[in-house]
């Protein structure tokens, strides 16, 4: 029988390249539709699927305490290596579990799941909506983006629509503050994005 293809299937193989590419667009720019939903006081917050460690790295100049998740090694010593001078705490781990960080029972006031949500089978989804809400503190908001359009080569993602996911946040008691489209920031016209926020009561 064939092996099914991870979610992390064509990152490490080409991890300098996307890391450079990850690297040359602005936090304000990926961002700046939910810019206002990000917490103004230094707050914890969790980096899902942090690539290069682009936002993780954006976050923690701003003052924010940064963890970010990263499941491809190569990835992750690129992220380490290009934002060394930065205090952000880079963890092995991977959704839908995420079983080491649920396992330090710890809490974050914002966590992040940018171009990640995608990779995510629908047997996958429910559960790590779970895992993310357990990680949630009281007040807490998850910015989640995703990706519309071609799957590149070597990849494994799954159409994924902002109204499942929401969906899927509200079973896990979470509430609808923000959902909306926008354009790829990278150019392509082949590719658009939606972009989701939710807030833990
Ligand atoms: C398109 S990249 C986005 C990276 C970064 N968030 C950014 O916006 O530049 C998708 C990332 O999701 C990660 N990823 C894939 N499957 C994952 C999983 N099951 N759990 C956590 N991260 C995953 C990949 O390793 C990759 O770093």
């Amino acid at each position: 029988m064939r092996k099914a293809a991870a979610s992390t299937a064509g990152y490490g193989e080409n991890a300098a390249a996307l890391a450079q590419q990850y690297e040359s667009l602005r936090f304000e720019d990926v961002h700046r539709d939910v810019l206002h939903l990000f917490p103004r006081e230094p707050s914890n917050i969790l980096d899902i699927g942090a690539g290069s460690g682009r936002d993780a790295a954006a976050l923690a100049r701003l003052g924010h305490r940064v963890v970010a998740v990263e499941p491809t090694g190569e990835l992750r010593r690129e992220g380490q290596r290009i934002h060394a001078a930065l205090p952000i705490e880079w963890v092995d781990d991977s959704l839908p579990r995420l079983s080491a960080m649920r396992s330090r029972r710890e809490h974050f006031e914002l966590i992040l799941l940018t171009a990640v949500w995608m990779h995510l089978d629908a047997t996958e989804r429910p559960i790590a909506m779970n895992s993310i809400a357990e990680l949630l503190a009281p007040g807490a908001t998850v910015i989640m983006s995703l990706r519309h359009g071609p799957v590149p080569q070597g990849r494994r993602m799954f159409d994924v629509s902002a109204d499942e996911t929401l969906a899927l946040g509200r079973a896990v008691g979470l509430a609808d503050s923000y959902c909306g489209q926008r354009k790829d920031t990278q150019g392509r016209d082949s590719v658009s994005w939606s972009v989701i926020a939710m807030r833990m009561p």
